[in-house]
């Protein structure tokens, strides 16, 4: 048996004192990252908002509708979560700061399938009354809105002072120039537009909750507005945007479209949440529109 005062220590070698120096804070990296990518994740991104600003230049467009402002709002979602309240209450404020003419709603108001899962509408509605633009605000229903109740939505939303476009149109006049807008229902949407009447040199504005619509809709139209995607929630480097709820994948899954010459889409990333309450790289917004003669 070894005299255990005879053992040797072994000096360490320089890559053992190396590994055992770069543990430490290598681990502690790893975790610091980690730790932010989950806040940013699941409770800044969520919560957070921005306002996108976007000149849309429109060939055609008459003297009359030269700076015309939208801001489009869409997908609530509005749950029981604590958050929700107070971020539409911010986004309402942010719209209404755009001293905009139109305010278009996109539809998804409240989250689930369920009105007993998502925030009580007698709570939701009255806090878009506040929603103000100078030809008023205007909205369309999601298929969330479907599942919910949006009979009963509709109701609430004429209460709000909003009006719901389901395959109606409404003009506008300036200087005698027309402008109209138009509204697809989420189910069965007539995407031929034969109710709008109007004059092929008119402008035409289509507030619709799929942006899929965009191959379906033959009409020449000046702009398409849509949401439903939500953006992913998640933008993810290399991989975009992979969570996009449309059978043509991310080809419309957030922005500028413009496929076809002259017909632009803009898709809205919305502002709430669904499935899980989770955004990164895709903060909730409210988009404000200015069309620009060209
Ligand atoms: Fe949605």
């Amino acid at each position: 048996m070894k005299d255990p005062a005879s053992q040797k220590i072994q000096p360490k070698t320089p890559k053992q004192i190396l590994t055992r120096s770069l543990f430490l804070p290598g681990f502690l990296s790893i975790c610091a990252v980690g730790l932010w990518l989950f806040a940013e994740a699941f409770l800044l991104g969520p919560s957070s908002l921005t306002l996108v600003r976007r000149d849309l230049r429109i060939p055609n467009l008459p003297e009359e509708w030269n700076g015309l402002k939208i801001v489009l709002m869409s997908d609530f979602h509005a749950s029981n979560n604590k958050g929700d309240q107070e971020l539409i209450r911010r986004a309402v404020q942010l719209a209404n700061r755009q001293n905009a003419d139109l305010i278009l709603l996109l539809g998804d108001f409240l989250n689930g399938r369920k009105e007993s899962h998502a925030m009580p509408m007698e709570t939701f509605f009255p806090m878009l009354r506040p929603l103000k633009a100078g030809y008023g605000v205007y909205a369309v229903f999601g298929n969330h809105d479907r599942w919910i109740g949006s009979r009963k939505m509709k109701r609430h939303l004429e209460e709000a002072g909003i009006r719901v476009l389901e395959n109606k149109a409404v003009s506008f006049e300036r200087r005698g120039k027309r402008l109209h807008l138009a509204g697809l229902a989420e189910s069965l949407p007539e995407t031929h537009l034969r109710f709008v009447r109007r004059q092929p040199e008119e402008p035409l504005i289509v507030m619709m909750h799929y942006p899929d619509l965009y191959l379906r809709i033959v009409t020449e139209t000046t702009l398409l507005a849509a949401g439903h995607t939500h953006g992913g929630q998640v933008k993810l480097p290399l991989l975009g945007r992979p969570g996009i709820p449309s059978r043509h994948g991310q080809r419309f899954a957030y922005g500028l479209i413009e496929e076809t010459p002259g017909k632009k889409m803009i898709v809205t990333s919305g502002l709430g949440t669904s499935m899980m309450r989770v955004r990164f790289d895709c903060p909730p917004e409210v988009v404000l529109l200015t069309l620009v003669k060209e």
